[in-house]
């Protein structure tokens, strides 16, 4: 399932740091992909993986994507990552011992790298790692003095990205009459659906949580619901992959029946080589960093730069849009997938300053 050995071997990075939580069997790796000022940043994904290998090959494969997408938003920080592999289900106690932990390691690095949330880890989890992590924590709840959740900003930036797709595809960037299916209706997922149904769009939603389910439908939330299993049974204009990573393979990709993908998930295709599948296929896919930048970029502007929320909206918006249309141009230009044209762009954005 996973070709980590290849990406091992593949990752340029600076720094890999790995600590055993003898407490709680939990392993923490923190992958410095790049520095810039001596600076990094990035969320901390908090999960059940099958195996140390997974948990490495995505910290290390996020950690890339993480230097991608600030170099795409001209943004003058160094990209990272950080995974805490839980080996067994935690109490709220533990969990909590665990962050603060966390923090002391944070603090330890003075700066190298600030932490953020990621899959499985919240504004709430923030306040608790700041305790011991003070200041290298990004995204901590308004209450608390932080920028609240990224879930906002990263939605707004996608429904930017499918936007630029649809006018891309269609000649036009109305939504109205758009069928759009999003796959996963957390934070991000329920933000887009909202953004969505102000234009008009028509919208389905898969999901696999049945917590979830029931919300949606006790909220009366306007989306119809396609099980997991049915979703290559219609067609829609756009899929938004906005849950887990590695959805686009070749088996789901020979399946999909839409025109364009425009999702917030990070790093959604499977192994490289399914661009050209994508593109074969006649689907247009926005590349993951470029629509989902969003959520980094409106926090870390927030909190280290001093904008304030509609400031940063309108720019994330903004820089999305140009840099998508720059992606599918070039792409045109260059016959050549999005993913390499998004590559071509953010190399030539990155600036990267003298740093060890
Ligand atoms: N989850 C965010 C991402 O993948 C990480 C992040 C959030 C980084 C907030 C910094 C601040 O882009």
């Amino acid at each position: 399932m996973n070709n980590c050995n290849l990406i091992k071997k593949n990752w340029n990075g600076k720094n890999l740091i790995t600590v055993i939580d003898q407490q709680t069997d939990s392993h923490i790796l923190i992958a410095i992909h790049t520095t810039q000022n001596g600076r990094s940043a990035g969320g901390l994904r908090m999960k059940r993986y099958d195996s140390r290998e997974a948990a490495l090959s995505d910290v290390l494969n996020l950690s890339a994507a993480m230097t991608q997408k600030f170099a795409i938003a001209n943004m003058k920080w160094g990209g990272a990552k950080s995974v805490i592999y839980l080996t067994r289900d935690l109490d709220e106690n533990e969990r909590k011992q665990l962050l603060i932990r966390f923090g002391l390691i944070l603090k330890n690095l003075q700066g190298r790298y600030y932490v953020g949330p990621d899959v499985g880890t919240s504004s709430e989890d923030m306040n608790i790692i700041y305790e011991t992590g003070k200041p290298y924590v990004f995204s901590r709840t308004i209450e608390a003095g932080g920028a609240g959740s990224s879930s906002i900003p990263t939605a707004y930036g996608v429904f930017a990205g499918i936007k630029t797709t649809c006018k891309f595809i269609f000649g036009t960037d109305q939504l109205k009459g758009r069928s759009i299916l999003i796959q996963g209706l957390g934070s991000v997922g329920q933000c887009l659906q909202n953004l969505l149904e102000q234009e008009n769009a028509i919208i389905y939603y898969t999901e696999t949580n049945q917590e979830i389910i029931d919300q949606v439908s006790s909220k009366g939330i306007n989306a119809h619901f396609i099980h997991p299993e049915k979703i290559y049974d219609r067609e829609y204009d756009i899929f938004s992959p906005c849950a887990h990573g590695g959805i686009l393979n070749k088996n789901s990709i020979q399946q999909l029946k839409c025109k364009g993908i425009v999702g917030a998930a990070n790093n959604q295709l499977h192994i490289e080589e399914d661009a050209d599948f994508l593109k074969l296929r006649g689907i247009l896919y926005a590349p993951d960093y470029v629509v989902n930048l969003g959520g980094a970029m409106g926090i870390t502007s927030i909190e280290a730069e001093g904008f304030t929320e509609i400031e940063i909206i309108e720019k994330i918006q903004s820089t999305i849009m140009e840099t998508l249309e720059e992606v599918y141009i070039t792409a045109n230009a260059d016959d050549t997938n999005t993913v390499k044209a998004a590559l071509k762009i953010a190399q030539k954005r990155l600036k990267y300053t003298i740093d060890f």
